[in-house]
Protein backbone atom coordinates (compact mmCIF):
# COMPACT_ATOMS: atom_id res chain seq x y z
CA UNK A 1 0.00 0.00 0.00
CA UNK A 2 1.79 3.33 -0.86
CA UNK A 3 0.64 6.48 1.18
CA UNK A 4 1.49 9.83 -0.57
CA UNK A 5 -0.04 11.80 3.18
CA UNK A 6 1.58 14.07 5.12
CA UNK A 7 -0.36 12.55 8.28
CA UNK A 8 0.00 9.09 8.94
CA UNK A 9 -2.73 6.21 8.44
CA UNK A 10 -3.47 5.37 11.88
CA UNK A 11 -2.75 1.59 11.89
CA UNK A 12 1.25 2.68 10.51
CA UNK A 13 0.75 4.79 14.17
CA UNK A 14 -0.27 1.99 16.21
CA UNK A 15 2.26 -0.50 15.16
CA UNK A 16 5.12 1.92 15.37
CA UNK A 17 3.94 2.16 18.65
CA UNK A 18 2.84 -1.06 20.02
CA UNK A 19 6.09 -2.99 18.31
CA UNK A 20 8.91 -4.00 20.85
CA UNK A 21 11.29 -5.13 18.38
CA UNK A 22 12.44 -3.24 15.38
CA UNK A 23 14.72 -3.29 12.64
CA UNK A 24 16.32 -0.44 10.10
CA UNK A 25 17.80 -1.16 6.99
CA UNK A 26 19.43 1.89 5.36
CA UNK A 27 21.37 2.26 2.47
CA UNK A 28 23.13 5.39 0.38
CA UNK A 29 19.71 7.32 0.31
CA UNK A 30 19.66 8.36 4.16
CA UNK A 31 22.59 10.14 3.40
CA UNK A 32 21.93 11.44 -0.36
CA UNK A 33 20.06 14.44 2.09
CA UNK A 34 23.44 15.08 3.75
CA UNK A 35 25.74 15.40 0.04
CA UNK A 36 26.74 12.02 0.03
CA UNK A 37 25.75 10.99 -3.41
CA UNK A 38 24.34 7.46 -4.08
CA UNK A 39 26.31 4.56 -5.60
CA UNK A 40 23.81 4.86 -8.77
CA UNK A 41 24.12 8.80 -8.66
CA UNK A 42 26.63 10.14 -11.98
CA UNK A 43 30.06 11.62 -10.28
CA UNK A 44 30.92 14.66 -10.88
CA UNK A 45 34.40 16.11 -11.50
CA UNK A 46 37.56 14.01 -11.95
CA UNK A 47 35.38 11.15 -11.29
CA UNK A 48 32.44 11.83 -14.13
CA UNK A 49 34.37 9.35 -16.30
CA UNK A 50 34.00 6.49 -13.72
CA UNK A 51 31.38 4.49 -12.17
CA UNK A 52 31.58 3.85 -8.35
CA UNK A 53 30.93 -0.11 -9.57
CA UNK A 54 33.73 -0.32 -11.61
CA UNK A 55 36.01 0.98 -8.91
CA UNK A 56 34.89 -0.53 -5.82
CA UNK A 57 35.89 -4.49 -6.69
CA UNK A 58 39.46 -6.33 -5.90
CA UNK A 59 39.58 -6.38 -9.89
CA UNK A 60 40.07 -2.78 -9.82
CA UNK A 61 42.21 -2.65 -6.69
CA UNK A 62 44.60 -5.26 -8.24
CA UNK A 63 44.78 -3.14 -11.81
CA UNK A 64 45.24 0.00 -10.16
CA UNK A 65 45.77 0.63 -6.63
CA UNK A 66 46.61 3.98 -6.68
CA UNK A 67 43.27 4.79 -8.54
CA UNK A 68 41.63 3.06 -6.27
CA UNK A 69 42.99 4.68 -2.91
CA UNK A 70 42.72 8.13 -4.46
CA UNK A 71 39.10 7.89 -5.07
CA UNK A 72 38.48 6.28 -1.59
CA UNK A 73 40.19 9.10 -0.39
CA UNK A 74 38.27 11.66 -2.15
CA UNK A 75 34.94 10.11 -1.40
CA UNK A 76 36.14 9.78 2.67
CA UNK A 77 37.02 13.94 2.00
CA UNK A 78 33.49 14.19 0.66
CA UNK A 79 31.98 12.61 3.59
CA UNK A 80 34.46 14.55 6.57
CA UNK A 81 32.55 17.73 4.63
CA UNK A 82 29.43 16.80 5.52
CA UNK A 83 27.18 15.84 8.27
CA UNK A 84 24.29 13.90 9.30
CA UNK A 85 21.34 14.69 8.38
CA UNK A 86 17.57 15.26 9.98
CA UNK A 87 16.64 11.42 9.43
CA UNK A 88 19.91 9.86 10.71
CA UNK A 89 18.79 11.68 13.87
CA UNK A 90 15.37 10.47 13.94
CA UNK A 91 16.62 7.12 14.12
CA UNK A 92 18.82 7.63 16.43
CA UNK A 93 15.84 8.81 18.65
CA UNK A 94 13.57 6.03 17.48
CA UNK A 95 16.26 3.54 19.30
CA UNK A 96 15.40 4.48 22.84
CA UNK A 97 11.81 4.05 22.01
CA UNK A 98 11.70 0.30 21.35
CA UNK A 99 13.68 -1.69 24.25
CA UNK A 100 15.32 -3.97 20.80
CA UNK A 101 16.50 -2.32 18.21
CA UNK A 102 18.62 -2.63 15.90
CA UNK A 103 20.00 -0.61 12.83
CA UNK A 104 21.83 -2.33 9.76
CA UNK A 105 23.18 0.28 7.54
CA UNK A 106 24.67 -0.74 3.78
CA UNK A 107 26.49 2.95 4.15
CA UNK A 108 30.24 3.06 4.95
CA UNK A 109 29.89 6.38 6.28
CA UNK A 110 29.60 6.07 9.69
CA UNK A 111 27.07 9.00 10.22
CA UNK A 112 24.61 7.16 12.37
CA UNK A 113 27.07 6.64 14.78
CA UNK A 114 27.83 10.29 14.50
CA UNK A 115 24.03 10.69 14.94
CA UNK A 116 23.80 9.11 18.26
CA UNK A 117 22.61 5.87 17.38
CA UNK A 118 24.26 2.83 19.19
CA UNK A 119 23.42 -0.22 18.07
CA UNK A 120 24.52 -0.08 14.82
CA UNK A 121 25.42 -3.09 11.86
CA UNK A 122 27.77 -2.41 9.09
CA UNK A 123 27.36 -4.64 6.80
CA UNK A 124 29.42 -2.73 4.03
CA UNK A 125 32.26 -1.81 6.78
CA UNK A 126 33.64 1.84 7.35
CA UNK A 127 35.32 3.63 5.27
CA UNK A 128 37.32 5.56 7.53
CA UNK A 129 39.08 2.05 8.55
CA UNK A 130 41.93 0.39 6.91
CA UNK A 131 42.92 -2.79 6.98
CA UNK A 132 45.55 -4.87 5.05
CA UNK A 133 45.29 -6.70 1.84
CA UNK A 134 48.13 -9.56 3.48
CA UNK A 135 47.17 -10.21 7.10
CA UNK A 136 43.56 -8.99 6.88
CA UNK A 137 44.41 -6.97 10.47
CA UNK A 138 42.76 -3.51 10.77
CA UNK A 139 45.42 -0.77 10.86
CA UNK A 140 44.17 2.43 13.49
CA UNK A 141 47.09 4.83 12.29
CA UNK A 142 48.33 5.20 8.81
CA UNK A 143 51.81 4.95 7.96
CA UNK A 144 53.29 8.50 7.36
CA UNK A 145 53.79 8.15 3.38
CA UNK A 146 53.07 9.56 0.42
CA UNK A 147 52.44 6.11 -1.11
CA UNK A 148 49.10 5.58 -2.26
CA UNK A 149 47.82 3.16 -1.01
CA UNK A 150 50.39 2.92 1.74
CA UNK A 151 51.96 -0.81 2.85
CA UNK A 152 51.47 -2.12 5.75
CA UNK A 153 54.03 -1.80 8.71
CA UNK A 154 53.73 -5.09 9.96
CA UNK A 155 54.15 -6.95 6.51
CA UNK A 156 54.33 -5.05 3.82
CA UNK A 157 51.05 -5.44 2.21
CA UNK A 158 49.07 -2.83 0.45
CA UNK A 159 46.61 -1.27 2.95
CA UNK A 160 43.20 -0.92 1.59
CA UNK A 161 39.50 1.01 2.86
CA UNK A 162 38.14 -1.53 5.04
CA UNK A 163 34.59 -1.78 3.09
CA UNK A 164 33.01 -4.53 1.30
CA UNK A 165 33.39 -4.26 -2.63
CA UNK A 166 31.35 -5.61 -5.56
CA UNK A 167 31.85 -9.69 -5.46
CA UNK A 168 33.74 -10.13 -1.51
CA UNK A 169 31.69 -11.74 1.18
CA UNK A 170 30.18 -9.41 4.05
CA UNK A 171 32.22 -9.68 7.64
CA UNK A 172 30.24 -12.75 8.71
CA UNK A 173 29.40 -11.57 12.24
CA UNK A 174 27.48 -8.60 10.82
CA UNK A 175 25.74 -10.40 8.65
CA UNK A 176 25.07 -12.96 11.34
CA UNK A 177 23.67 -10.40 13.84
CA UNK A 178 21.61 -8.57 10.95
CA UNK A 179 19.83 -12.01 10.29
CA UNK A 180 18.93 -12.94 13.89
CA UNK A 181 17.35 -9.54 14.28
CA UNK A 182 15.69 -9.46 11.44
CA UNK A 183 14.10 -13.17 12.13
CA UNK A 184 12.42 -11.89 15.05
CA UNK A 185 11.29 -8.35 14.37
CA UNK A 186 7.75 -7.26 14.05
CA UNK A 187 8.85 -4.03 12.44
CA UNK A 188 11.08 -3.54 9.68
CA UNK A 189 11.84 -0.01 7.76
CA UNK A 190 13.71 -0.31 4.65
CA UNK A 191 15.22 3.11 4.07
CA UNK A 192 16.75 4.94 1.01
CA UNK A 193 18.01 1.61 -0.45
CA UNK A 194 17.31 0.19 -4.18
CA UNK A 195 16.88 -3.21 -2.91
CA UNK A 196 19.18 -4.58 -5.51
CA UNK A 197 21.97 -5.79 -3.52
CA UNK A 198 22.46 -9.11 -2.06
CA UNK A 199 22.18 -10.19 0.29
CA UNK A 200 21.10 -7.02 2.00
CA UNK A 201 18.37 -6.76 -0.02
CA UNK A 202 17.32 -10.40 0.75
CA UNK A 203 16.20 -8.79 4.51
CA UNK A 204 12.93 -7.00 3.54
CA UNK A 205 11.78 -9.93 2.16
CA UNK A 206 12.55 -12.01 4.90
CA UNK A 207 10.96 -9.98 7.76
CA UNK A 208 7.96 -10.07 5.51
CA UNK A 209 8.01 -14.04 5.24
CA UNK A 210 8.64 -14.04 9.14
CA UNK A 211 5.19 -11.99 9.48
CA UNK A 212 6.79 -8.62 9.91
CA UNK A 213 4.83 -5.13 9.05
CA UNK A 214 7.60 -3.73 6.39
CA UNK A 215 7.55 0.00 5.76
CA UNK A 216 9.68 1.29 2.80
CA UNK A 217 10.82 4.86 2.30
CA UNK A 218 12.27 6.22 -1.01
CA UNK A 219 11.64 7.93 -3.26
CA UNK A 220 11.63 5.73 -5.89
CA UNK A 221 10.28 2.30 -6.88
CA UNK A 222 12.31 -0.49 -6.01
CA UNK A 223 11.50 -4.38 -6.51
CA UNK A 224 10.20 -4.20 -2.64
CA UNK A 225 7.78 -1.59 -3.00
CA UNK A 226 4.83 -3.40 -4.81
CA UNK A 227 5.61 -6.48 -1.74
CA UNK A 228 5.94 -3.58 1.40
CA UNK A 229 3.34 -3.56 3.53
CA UNK A 230 3.55 0.52 3.23
CA UNK A 231 5.48 2.34 0.64
CA UNK A 232 6.15 5.86 1.48
CA UNK A 233 7.32 7.43 -1.85
CA UNK A 234 9.21 10.77 0.62
CA UNK A 235 12.72 11.56 0.89
CA UNK A 236 13.91 10.29 4.49
CA UNK A 237 15.60 13.38 6.06
CA UNK A 238 11.59 14.74 6.00
CA UNK A 239 9.55 12.29 6.76
CA UNK A 240 11.51 10.35 9.76
CA UNK A 241 11.68 13.35 11.93
CA UNK A 242 7.38 13.81 11.40
CA UNK A 243 7.35 9.71 12.06
CA UNK A 244 9.17 10.31 15.13
CA UNK A 245 6.98 13.17 16.55
CA UNK A 246 3.91 10.77 15.51
CA UNK A 247 4.78 8.07 17.24
CA UNK A 248 5.84 10.58 20.31
CA UNK A 249 1.98 11.78 19.95
N1 LIG B 1 15.45 9.43 0.92
C1 LIG B 1 15.21 8.10 0.76
N2 LIG B 1 15.69 7.40 -0.28
C2 LIG B 1 16.44 8.04 -1.19
C3 LIG B 1 16.74 9.42 -1.09
C4 LIG B 1 16.20 10.13 0.02
N3 LIG B 1 16.42 11.43 0.20
N4 LIG B 1 17.52 9.78 -2.15
C5 LIG B 1 17.71 8.65 -2.88
N5 LIG B 1 17.06 7.61 -2.31
C6 LIG B 1 17.03 6.22 -2.75
C7 LIG B 1 17.13 6.01 -4.24
O1 LIG B 1 15.84 6.11 -4.83
C8 LIG B 1 17.71 4.60 -4.33
O2 LIG B 1 16.68 3.63 -4.35
O3 LIG B 1 18.17 5.58 -2.23
C9 LIG B 1 18.51 4.47 -3.04
C10 LIG B 1 20.01 4.49 -3.23
O4 LIG B 1 20.37 3.38 -4.01
P1 LIG B 1 21.89 2.92 -4.20
O5 LIG B 1 22.74 4.08 -4.59
O6 LIG B 1 21.85 1.72 -5.06
O7 LIG B 1 22.35 2.55 -2.75
P2 LIG B 1 22.12 1.25 -1.91
O8 LIG B 1 20.82 0.59 -2.17
O9 LIG B 1 22.47 1.63 -0.52
O10 LIG B 1 23.25 0.32 -2.49
C11 LIG B 1 23.57 -0.83 -1.81
O11 LIG B 1 25.42 -1.34 -3.15
O12 LIG B 1 26.34 0.21 -4.41
C12 LIG B 1 26.61 -0.73 -3.44
O13 LIG B 1 27.99 -1.03 -1.56
C13 LIG B 1 27.13 -0.11 -2.19
O14 LIG B 1 26.19 -0.05 0.00
C14 LIG B 1 25.90 0.07 -1.37
C15 LIG B 1 25.02 -1.07 -1.83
Amino acid sequence: MATQDQEFPSTIIDILQSSQRVVILTGAGISAESGVPTFRQAQTGLWAQYEPTELATPAAFERDPGLVWEWYSWRRELISNTAPNPGHYALAEMESFYPDFTLITQNVDGFHQLAGSQKVVELHGNIFRNKCTGEGRHIQDLPQTDEEPPHCPNCGGLLRPDVVWFGESLPSNALDSAFKAVKFCQLFLSIGTSTIIEPAASLPFFALNNGATVIEINPQETPLTPLASYAVPQPAGDFLPKLVKAINS
